[in-house]
Parts: C-alpha cells; structure tokens; sequence
C-alpha cells in the first residue's frame, strides 16, 4: 500500500518523445492492440477459400455501423478487385431501350445514402440442429450494418423505360464466376428502397464487397445483394436460377421445400457478455446487443438474465432506423450465480422474436437457412461465458 500506480508514476515513452509524423499511414489501420479483432473464417466449413465465409467479430463492435474492413465475407466463388474503367452495368428484357452504364454514367446521377443491415441467410445456420458454435462471431457474424450510398435501382429502369405492367420481376447477376442470379420482385424496386451501390461508410466499397458495384435491397437476405453487379434484366417470372432452387431455401418439417423466403425476420443477439468471454467478478456489467427486423423498425428488445421466465426492457440507443441494426444496452449486477443471458426483440409489424422451441416447431430442424431465435448465453460462478440453447 502506498507504492503508487508505476503506470502513473513513471512517465510512458509517448509522454516523453516526438510522435509519429502525419501520413505515417496514408490510409488509417486499427492500433496494434486491437489486431485480434478481425473477420474469421470457421475452419473446415467449406473446402475451398473462395467459396466461403468470413465472419464479423460482433463481439467487439460498438454502436450500429460495422467498420468497413470487418463486414463480412460471403463469396461463392471468390473475389476479384475488378477494374471500374472495365465494369458496365447492363439493362434488358421487358425495357424499351437496353443499355448499357459505365461507372462514370452511374456515378452522375442523383444519388442518396441509406443505413441498412446486410445478413446471410445461412446466419446461425449452423445452430438450427444443437449448439455448434462458440462464439457470437460464428453464430451470429454473417451480419454487418452500412451506410451505402448509390442510385435508386427504379430510377436506372425509368431511363431504360421499363415495363413496370408486365415486368414484375428483376434478375440481378454478379460478374464473379460463380453466375450469382437472384430474382427480385419489382414491388421492393418500386419502393424506391433496392440501391445500386458504390459507396460504403463513406468510401467506395471494398473488393470484397462488391467493388465497384453491387445490389442494395434492404431487409432481404443477403444472396439478393448481388455483387459486382453487371446486369439487370426485367421479366415477367421468377427465373429459378440455382441458387434459388437449390440454396437458400427452408427444408420444412413435412419435407417440402420453400423457395423465396427472403425477409430477414426481427432478430435479436447479446454480445456483451457473450460466448467464450470472461466475467472478471460478481458486480456491475453493461449488457449490450443488437437488434434488426427485415420488415422495418425494431421498436422493443427485453432481456431475461435467468433463461426466460423474467424479462425487463432494455435501452434502444438512437438512431433506431428501419431495416438497419439497432443497439440496445441494459444494466444488470451480477450477484456471481449461474445465469443464462437472453434478448427478444419486437418490430413495428408486432413481430416477435421466437425462440427456439416455437422456431422448431413450425420449421424443424433440418433447415440452415433463417434462424431467427433466441441465443443465449451461459454464465457458470468462475464468470466463464458459453453457447446454450434454451427451448
Ligand atoms: N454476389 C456475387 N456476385 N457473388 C457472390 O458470391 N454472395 C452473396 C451476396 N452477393 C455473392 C453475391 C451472399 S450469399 C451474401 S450473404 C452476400 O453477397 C454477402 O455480402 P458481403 O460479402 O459483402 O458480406
């Protein structure tokens, strides 16, 4: 007692020396001591690199927006930081002039910049059967929140003089090899929501995003963002491309198959404290998440700390904005007992969010695509944090 804090007492290098001149890094990188917070990929999830997944470290983010270099990683089949003097958006089918865009085209027309969420549908797929992942990383990290920035698709298709009548429909195809086809229905075009995109948080997006153009369509599972966006087509059906025949899709109970799910159902997850982090000792902690709903607002998220028989209401944290993740926080003193963590979120359609019994029992086990229930989260008396699920 009385030695004094050496950390106080004895002056740091930094205290005593000429910094690091400007521009030392003329495109800003995290402190080193933050490099451990980066996108993972789940070992032998997929056999080849390119068509995998990395996965956002949630558990290490604050507020709603996803720095840029941590968003996700979902690639069929790799990615390629493509030449935006070479990449041309085309427009056919049921228009009346087929045309063709270069960047420069896009790039001088009214744009706006919007907040969304972008989540795979194949997000906590790996959950659907039992626990399979430890962390909120893997079990919840196909999930990033942006603001992009781009032209409304409907005002591209009025120049093209679309057929809004008979074409209710678009097909959307990436330039990448795998032929990333997604139908989309033209009433969410006509919304004026659905964005062809170059800019993310401010800068054109990264490569690995879809540079120098991709597909924004608010709310709807992630494969319909279609990156290196290189053509539209207007039809008057559902094309059934592969990848909506065969993937992401909901095997049901009685074995059927649904297609065209694509609303990301309100959605909810703690990640502080989350899996496989450490409560240090009994006392005071900010439990803090995020919550999203495909169909608009999240307008309620409650809390249990004892697996679910009582809930109270935690804090949304401005800004609250539709089809975007809102950040919620609560406070809670942790008496050092066992307790099992959870969040419920409810949207402005009144929906609310399942747990896993109610998921189950409309939708099985078998599926991988939306799952959308309830996490929790285990914490044992030596304040270790681990994966559960609670039916
Ligand atoms: N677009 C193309 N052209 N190729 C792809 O492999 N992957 C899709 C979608 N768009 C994909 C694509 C899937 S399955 C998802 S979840 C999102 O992009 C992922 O976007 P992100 O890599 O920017 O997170």
């Amino acid at each position: 007692a009385g030695e004094g804090d050496p950390a106080i007492l004895n002056l740091p290098p930094w205290s005593t020396s000429l910094g690091l001149p400007v521009a030392a890094n003329p495109y800003g990188l995290p402190s080193k001591y933050e490099r451990g917070l980066v996108r993972r990929e789940s070992p032998g999830l997929t056999r080849v690199g390119g068509s995998s997944v990395a996965f956002t470290p949630l558990q290490g983010l604050f507020g709603i927006i996803t720095p840029s270099g941590l968003h996700f990683e979902r690639h069929h089949q790799g990615w390629h930081d493509i030449d935006p003097s070479k990449h041309r958006l085309m427009i056919n089918g049921l228009v009346k002039s087929s045309s063709v865009f270069t960047m420069d085209d896009i790039m001088r027309l009214p744009s706006v910049s919007r907040v969304h969420f972008i989540e795979c549908g194949a997000n906590t797929g790996m959950e659907w059967g039992n626990v399979a992942v430890p962390t909120v990383q893997y079990s919840h990290g196909m999930l990033s929140c942006s603001e992009f920035t781009g032209v409304p698709l409907k005002a591209i298709l009025d120049m093209c003089g679309a057929d809004y009548k008979k074409g209710r429909f678009i097909l959307a195809e990436g330039a990448d090899g795998s032929s990333m086809t997604r139908t989309i229905p033209m009433e969410l075009v006509e919304s004026g929501e659905v964005l062809v995109a170059y800019g993310m948080n401010g800068e054109m997006l990264r490569p690995e995003n879809g540079y120098p153009l991709r597909l924004v369509v608010p709310g709807v599972q992630g494969v319909s963002w279609v990156k290196w966006l290189r053509r539209i087509e207007v039809g008057d059906m559902p094309w059934a491309t592969k990848d909506e025949a065969v993937h992401y899709m909901d095997l049901m109970p009685d074995g059927q198959h649904r297609q065209y799910t694509s609303v990301q159902e309100c959605k909810s997850v703690i990640t502080t404290p989350s899996g496989g982090q450490l409560l240090l000792d009994k006392g005071f902690y900010n439990i803090s998440g995020m919550a999203w709903s495909g169909r608009g607002k999240v307008t309620r998220v409650d809390v249990s700390t004892d697996g679910g028989i009582n809930w109270r209401q935690a804090r949304l944290e401005t800004p609250v904005l539709s089809k975007a993740v809102t950040r919620f926080n609560i406070d809670w003193v942790w008496d050092g007992k066992p307790a099992i963590l959870q969040s419920r979120a409810v949207d402005e359609t009144g929906f609310v969010q399942p747990g896993y019994g109610q998921l189950r029992a409309a939708r099985g086990t078998k599926s991988i695509y939306h799952n959308n229930a309830i996490q929790s989260w285990k914490v044992v008396e030596s304040g270790e944090v681990s994966n559960v699920q609670v039916l």
